[in-house]
């Protein structure tokens, strides 16, 4: 095969005919469950300007400091989304959304962009989907976020998940850890990575999040957040907790848990996999009580999460979940001559308008490479066109899988087929 002139840049995949079901099955279910929930889908632009990302996921991020994909034209500064909480909050306040009245149930599915190392579960476009619940500070916010996470999941059949939930505290609760962590890291300083002796000067939590191995044992032995919470964050956390247990859902505290994006505000969670490998995250959240005002708006509470489909992929294939049953072409129009072909071409939109899948050969091949693409294309049934066939006005109709035929007018085959409109595929339900 001759080289390709031009490929996907490194970490964009295309998805193929092939692999596009498996999208469509687990988005449908991703669009059922938000709905059971309440939820109404949000799209927001995939660029949106520097400093909203800057200011919303904090300039010291990875995010933010490493991963844009950005660029000038003219003024405007541009960056592809890295992320869509950041954008929902920009939308929520530049379209007053609060004026639609009660709590806004948002999710969303679609691409975000890091310029981060490629490797298994880990790409440079990715997709998520996610939802977020603005203008709700109270716990049973934080638990029905984290029950329409865990429904979709537990719908697709991946149910071998780990919970993991913290809470990073509020701003005085995190002021009296920070300064605990300092004191802590202090005289350990030097036996730090390069990246954690940085992460002391501008945010020692994040050193927390090292995945150096010098680093590990001073995280392990270091002071945990959950210890310097204020009475109030405390007592959300607990109730955060209480009600998950209510919900039957299980979970982790890891009060190491600390996520990459800034704006978390007391209860911060991640979903974990044991089938992923090094990038074991399908997903994670938390609350974010001052990101609508970071953003221009009025104080507004906030939590949500958002969940990698090529990790819930990873995860389908590691655990042999079907996402979708073989795809099958109801009718193929077999035919011989330039005539037939103008009749089938005619007869085709009464096939589909039917609610049948229906094709034909466009290039007048042979019968025998007909028949060979309708079984290539898994037809249930053929109609065969000839001379013969359109002066008498009958047609063959073979059911190729019981290998059967018998010769009807077309009028026949249309309602014998219509009678029997078959469902659309798919084994999760
Ligand atoms: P995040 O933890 O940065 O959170 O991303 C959520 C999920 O997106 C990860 O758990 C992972 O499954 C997937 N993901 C992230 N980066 C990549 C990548 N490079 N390649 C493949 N998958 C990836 C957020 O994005 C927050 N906006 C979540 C949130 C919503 N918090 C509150 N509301």
């Amino acid at each position: 095969m001759a080289q390709p002139t031009f490929s996907t840049h490194l970490g964009m995949v295309d998805i193929l005919p092939d692999e596009v079901g498996k999208w469509q099955t687990i988005e449908r279910i991703v669009r059922e469950e938000a709905k059971k929930f309440n939820f109404e889908e949000i799209r927001t632009p995939i660029m949106e300007q520097t400093e909203l990302i800057a200011r919303g996921v904090g300039q010291l991020t990875d995010i933010v400091s490493k991963e844009m994909f950005a660029f000038q034209r003219g003024d405007d500064h541009y960056v592809l989304r890295p992320e869509c909480t950041a954008p929902v909050a920009r939308a929520f306040v530049e379209h007053h959304l609060e004026q639609r009245g009660g709590t806004q149930n948002l999710y969303y599915i679609g691409p975000m962009f890091r310029a981060e190392k490629p490797q298994k579960g880990r790409q440079r476009q990715f997709h998520q989907f996610g939802a977020e619940i603005i203008g709700a500070d109270a716990p049973a916010a934080d638990v029905d976020i984290i029950a329409l996470m865990m429904a979709i999941y537990e719908r697709l059949g991946i149910t071998n998940t780990t919970l993991k939930i913290n809470s990073v505290g509020d701003p005085e609760s995190r002021k009296n850890y920070t300064d605990a962590l300092t004191d802590y890291f202090r005289p350990h300083l030097s036996q730090l990575s390069d990246i954690s002796q940085k992460r002391f000067e501008n945010n020692p939590l994040r050193i927390l999040d090292s995945k150096e191995p010098e680093d590990q044992p001073f995280i392990e032995d270091a002071p945990v957040i959950t210890d310097y919470l204020t009475e109030e964050t405390s007592a959300h956390y607990e109730q955060v907790k209480e009600l998950l247990t209510d919900l039957n859902i299980s979970f982790e505290e890891d009060p190491h848990l600390v996520r990459g994006l800034d704006y978390y505000t007391r209860t911060a969670f991640e979903l974990i996999s044991p089938d992923l490998g090094a990038q074991d995250a399908l997903g994670g959240g938390g609350r974010y009580d001052l990101l609508i005002e970071e953003v221009g708006g009025s104080p507004t509470p906030a939590v949500g999460f958002a969940a990698g489909i090529e990790r819930l992929l990873i995860a389908c294939e590691e655990l042999d979940i079907e996402l979708v049953e073989e795809e099958m072409l109801d009718v193929y129009i077999v035919t011989l001559g330039a005539k037939a072909r103008r009749w089938a071409l005619r007869h085709l939109p009464k096939l589909r308008s039917a609610g049948l899948s229906a094709s034909m050969d466009y290039i007048g091949r042979s019968i025998k490479a007909q028949m060979k693409d309708a079984d290539r294309e898994n037809a249930r049934h053929t109609i065969i066109v000839g001379e013969n066939e359109l002066n008498e006005g009958k047609f063959t109709l073979r059911n190729m899988k019981k290998s059967e035929e018998d010769t009807y007018t077309f009028d026949e085959i249309l309602n014998r087929l219509a009678a029997d409109v078959p469902e659309v595929h798919n084994s999760v339900t």
